[in-house]
């Protein structure tokens, strides 16, 4: 599918966000430690979500799903993933560690690399390995087994996926299980929270020391599912391409706290409990120098909206240093500089000076990158395709529609 994409019109309204696709992953994951019913609320309806609970149905899981609400329950039968299903979404991952606690063995298809960068598994793995599991590569899979024992691990970098996998792996362990340098983003301490209210005993909630005491059975919860930061980023940028004058409502402002940070030195934002309002009348020279990190840092999910941000700013220059994924800097620079924008990229830099964009035939490179894309279109003189829209769909629910309704002129085309 593409999007075409007329630049110009002026955002305006209230739009609202819906569920984190990061956090239902990595909650849809944590899922396979009970057999009793896990109900979660505020689930998006977009495709990696809907591969995951297709993984989960494939291995004996019963999977309902009403509207925005999702039912999991009952026992795995089978510990081997099924590797059509396993390879379409990296998340797929994330049922690592719960499969090892429950189940003591599982066989996962290597993730292997993507659009965004090489992606390795070692962190998850050699943590793994120091609560006792034993770790075999075969030609295209994994094999891990063993049963988890009380143990100390130090991760060398915050990973996020590493977090989230081995706090399942400690939660049904009996004894002390020790982490550090953990993730502390938002979707991990969701993770957090939901493994407390199933009966984990864990020191540390939101920090990166987490002190985890399992136990033998855990139950079954009701837990709802925050609000996706990324996707409330994408529609305030969408509001700065189009000098708009918007408000996004069910988000948690502090959760884009260094995305709001750059943009309020530029623009009136007004931060509300749950709801963001931004009004936007002239573009900045530049945005200064911007680093990727691990929250609460700027994060790399963001930095393709900044770089379109960034290439249609008022003749001055922004700097971007990408520090995660590798990929992400170079492929939407490229589609970027179609439209006229004046980038370039050498290893983790990007030097953006703004410019006039104008439309382009351009492609969808990976999720992230074809919104912000998105948000270039709605600022370029003339019209834009968008092609790939598939990557899209993985994370935004009816992106096109949310944005005709604030006033985009932006169709889609099968
Ligand atoms: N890394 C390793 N070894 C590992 C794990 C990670 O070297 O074993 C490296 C990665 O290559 C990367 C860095 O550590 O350079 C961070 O990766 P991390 O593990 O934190 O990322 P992830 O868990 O694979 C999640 C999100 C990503 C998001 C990153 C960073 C999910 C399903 N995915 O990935 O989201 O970019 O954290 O915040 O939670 C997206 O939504 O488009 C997306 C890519």
């Amino acid at each position: 599918m593409d999007y075409i994409i007329k630049g110009g019109g002026r955002l305006r309204g209230e739009i609202g966000v819906y569920g984190a696709k990061n956090c239902a992953l990595a909650l849809l994951g944590a899922t396979i430690l009970t057999d009793d019913e896990v109900i979660l609320n505020n689930c998006p309806q977009i495709t990696d979500v809907d591969n995951m609970l297709k993984l989960l149905a494939s291995m004996g899981k019963t999977v309902i799903r009403r509207g925005d609400e999702v039912k999991v329950s009952g026992a795995l039968t089978t510990i081997e993933a099924d590797s059509g299903l396993a390879t379409l979404l990296r998340g797929s991952a994330l049922i690592l560690g719960s499969c090892i606690a429950r189940y003591h063995q599982v066989t996962l298809p290597l993730p292997g690399g993507c659009a965004i960068g090489s992606r390795p598994m070692d962190i998850h793995l050699n943590g793994l390995e120091a609560f006792g599991v034993e770790v075999e590569f075969e030609e295209k899979q994994v094999q891990c087994k063993g049963v988890p024992r009380e143990g100390y691990y130090r991760m060398r970098f915050a990973s996020v996926g590493a977090t989230e996998n081995l706090l399942c792996c400690c939660s049904l362990t009996e004894g002390i299980c020790e982490l550090e340098n953990c993730a502390c983003e938002p979707e991990v301490v969701a993770l957090e929270e939901m493994l407390v209210k199933m009966g984990v005993q864990i020191d540390g909630v939101g920090s990166s020391h987490l002190v985890i005491k399992g136990v033998k059975k855990l139950h079954g919860v009701y837990f709802d599912i925050i609000p996706d930061r990324i996707v409330a980023a994408t529609y305030l940028s969408a509001a700065i391409a189009s000098k708009g004058n918007i408000t996004v409502t069910n988000c948690i402002p502090e959760h884009l706290g260094a995305f709001l940070g750059i943009i309020e030195r530029h623009f009136d934002v007004k931060r509300y409990d749950t709801a963001i309002k931004l009004t936007v009348n002239n573009q900045p020279s530049g945005y200064g120098r911007i680093v990727t990190a691990p929250y609460p840092l700027f994060p790399t999910d963001m930095q393709s909206l900044l770089m379109s941000l960034a290439a249609f700013s008022n003749k001055g220059d922004t700097v971007i240093v990408e520090k995660l994924f590798e990929n992400r800097l170079l492929h939407h620079a490229n589609e970027l500089n179609k439209m006229g924008a004046n980038i370039s990229v050498q290893g983790e830099f990007a030097r953006i000076t703004g410019s006039a964009l104008k439309g382009a035939d351009t492609q969808a490179q990976d999720l992230r990158g074809g919104a912000a894309l998105v948000v270039a279109a709605l600022n370029a003189n003339g019209t834009s395709t968008i092609r790939g829209v598939e990557h899209i769909n993985r994370g935004y629910v009816n992106l096109a529609e949310n944005l005709r309704k604030l006033g985009a002129n932006i169709t889609e085309k099968e």
